[in-house]
C-alpha cells in the first residue's frame, strides 16, 4: 500500500473497526481515551503475533526459558527501579484552554528535535525559546506553562482498605520485565539455565501517557513482548549487537519490508540504559519506535538487591566467579507489531472496475486460514456437505463457515480479514468429491479433492 496516501490511518482504523478487529473500548459510553479491546479478528491476529514471538524465543532457543509474572508486585519494586523517581513523560498545560499536552510531540511537530528523556531545564529552554513556533493541538494558542515531568506510573488501591491509598499506592506494572527481574534467583535455582540465558515474558503493561492518540500506537493499557538476557559483564555489548541483528532479522520474517524499517539510536538515555536503540516501523504517521533494545548494565539487579536484601548475585559454576549478571533486553509491543502488520498488509487492488480491499496478512498470522462457503444456502445437501468439509477442518486450522450472501460478497469480506483460502462447496462437488479453493492474493481458483484438503492447505499455509 502506498504509504504517501494521507487517508490510509482512517481507512485502517475504519477496517479495524468494521470487521472486528478493534474497538475503541467502552463504546457505548462514549469511549475511553487510549483503551482498545480486540474483536474477533485482533485477537486471533494478537494471539498469532505473540505465538510467533514466543517461538522465536522461547522455542527456538535452548537458553531462553519464559514466565508469566504478576501485574501487581510489591510497591518497593517500583521504588528500587527507579521509576516512582524517574519514570516521567514532560507535560505542559495551555494556559487558554488547559489542554495538556506531552511537550517533546509538540516541539516535534514544529519541527524542533526533543526527546522525552531531556532534563527539565533543557525541554523548557526549548518550548521558551521556541515559545511561537509551537501551538497547542486543541485551541491552537501558543500560550504553554513551565512543562513539568508528570510520572507514568498507575496506582491503584489493591489491598488497602483505609481509603488512604494515595499514600501508598500499589502500581500496575509500568514494563513487564521488572517481573523478570524479580524471578531472576527463582529461575536460576528452578530451571537449568546458566549464565548467558533469558527470561522471556508477554504481558500487560500500563501507563498514564499524556497524550491518546494514533489509534492503539500509545495505549494506556498495552502488552509487551520482553526478554531479558542475563551475561558476563564483559559480554555485554557483544551479546548487545548480536540481539540488534537478530531482532531486526526477526521483523522481516515476520513479512515487514525492510525499506519500512529503520534503526533509531538514544542519544539521551533513559535513566537504566547504557546503550539504546530502536527499530522504528514506517506507520501511516510516520517512521515511529516499534521495539526497544537496550544494555542496561547490572542496574536492575543491583537495585533489587539493595533494596530487598536478597543477594542477586551469579556463581559461575566452573570458574567459581561471582558477580551481578549484565542485562541485554529486548522489548517489543503487541500493539505496534499489530498495527506494523496491519499496515503492511492493508492492500487495495483493481479488479473490475472496482476496488478490492484485501489484507495481505503472512498466512501464519492470518486470523482465519480457511473460510467454507456452501453455494446456496437453502441447498440442504450442499449446506450438509460443506458442515462436514468445516468440521473436519476446523481441528487442524482456525476455520469460519460462511452461507451468507452471495459468494462475490463472501469473497469480499474474507479479503478484508485476510483469509487465504475459500472453499466453495457447489453442485460438482455432490458428484465428484471437489471443492473450489479460491487464493486471497491470485484469485486464481483450483478444483481440489475433498478427501486430499487437509494436506493441500497445509502444505500452501506453511509457504
Ligand atoms: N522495558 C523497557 C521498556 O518498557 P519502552 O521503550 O518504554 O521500554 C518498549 O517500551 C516497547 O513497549 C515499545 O517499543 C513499544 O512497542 C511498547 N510500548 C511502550 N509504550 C507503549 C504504549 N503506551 N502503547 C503501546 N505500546 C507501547
Amino acid at each position: 500500500m502506498n504509504k504517501q496516501d494521507n487517508n490510509l490511518m482512517e481507512k485502517i482504523v475504519s477496517l479495524c473497526k468494521r470487521r472486528g478487529f478493534v474497538f475503541p473500548s467502552s463504546e457505548i459510553y462514549g469511549g475511553f481515551a487510549a483503551v482498545y479491546d480486540y474483536g474477533t479478528y485482533g485477537v486471533e491476529l494478537a494471539n498469532n503475533i505473540k505465538d510467533v514471538w514466543w517461538k522465536a524465543m522461547v522455542q527456538g532457543n535452548e537458553n531462553i526459558v519464559g514466565i508469566d509474572s504478576s501485574i501487581f508486585m510489591h510497591p518497593k519494586v517500583w521504588e528500587a527501579s527507579g521509576h516512582v523517581g524517574g519514570f516521567s513523560d514532560p507535560l505542559s498545560e495551555c494556559r487558554k484552554c488547559h489542554t495538556r499536552s506531552r511537550v517533546d510531540h509538540i516541539l516535534e511537530e514544529a519541527g524542533i528535535f526533543a526527546d522525552e528523556k531531556m532534563s527539565e531545564e533543557k525541554i523548557n529552554k526549548l518550548l521558551v525559546d521556541n515559545k511561537k513556533k509551537i501551538k497547542c493541538p486543541k485551541c491552537g494558542k501558543s500560550d504553554f506553562a513551565p512543562a513539568k515531568s508528570f510520572n507514568l506510573l498507575v496506582k491503584s488501591n489493591l489491598g488497602n482498605f483505609t481509603g488512604d491509598w494515595d499514600k501508598s499506592p500499589v502500581y500496575l506494572r509500568g514494563e513487564t520485565c521488572q517481573g523478570i527481574y524479580i524471578n531472576f534467583k527463582n529461575v536460576l535455582d528452578s530451571s537449568r539455565v546458566r549464565v548467558p540465558f533469558g527470561i522471556a515474558q508477554i504481558g500487560k503493561a500500563f501507563r498514564n501517557e499524556i497524550t491518546a492518540r494514533q489509534f492503539i500506537f500509545r495505549k494506556r493499557e498495552f502488552e509487551q513482548m520482553e526478554m531479558q538476557m542475563f551475561v558476563r559483564p564483559d559480554e555485554e555489548m557483544k551479546m548487545y549487537e548480536e540481539w540488534k541483528k537478530r531482532r531486526w532479522q526477526y521483523y522481516i520474517d515476520l513479512g515487514i519490508k525492510e525499506k519500512n524499517l529503520k534503526w533509531h539510536e538514544h542519544e539521551n538515555l533513559v535513566f537504566y540504559a547504557k546503550a539504546a536503540w530502536d527499530i522504528e516501523y514506517n506507520f501511516p504517521f510516520g517512521f515511529q519506535e516499534l521495539e526497544g533494545i537496550h544494555a542496561r548494565g547490572d542496574y536492575d539487579l543491583t537495585q533489587h538487591t539493595k533494596c530487598s536484601g536478597e543477594d542477586l548475585s551469579y556463581r559461575d559454576p566452573i570458574t567459581n566467579e561471582k558477580y551481578i549478571p549484565h542485562v541485554v533486553e529486548t522489548s517489543a509491543g503487541v500493539d505496534r507489531t499489530f498495527l506494523a502488520v496491519i499496515t503492511e498488509a492493508y492492500m487495495e487492488e483493481k479488479v473490475d472496475k472496482e476496488i478490492r480491499v484485501v489484507m495481505k496478512f503472512p498466512k501464519n498470522l492470518a486470523p482465519i486460514k480457511v473460510a467454507v462457503f456452501p453455494l446456496l444456502k437453502n441447498k440442504p445437501d450442499l449446506v450438509k456437505k460443506a458442515r462436514e468439509v468445516y468440521d473436519n477442518l476446523k481441528g487442524e486450522f482456525m476455520c469460519e463457515f460462511d452461507d451468507n450472501g452471495n459468494i462475490g460478497k463472501r469473497y469480499r469480506r474474507q479479503d478484508e480479514i485476510g483469509t487465504p483460502f475459500c472453499l466453495t462447496i457447489d453442485f460438482d462437488s455432490l458428484d465428484n468429491g471437489d471443492v473450489t479453493v479460491r487464493d486471497r492474493d491470485t484469485m486464481k481458483q483450483d478444483r481440489i479433492k475433498i478427501e486430499g484438503l487437509k494436506d493441500y492447505l497445509k502444505e500452501k499455509l506453511e509457504k
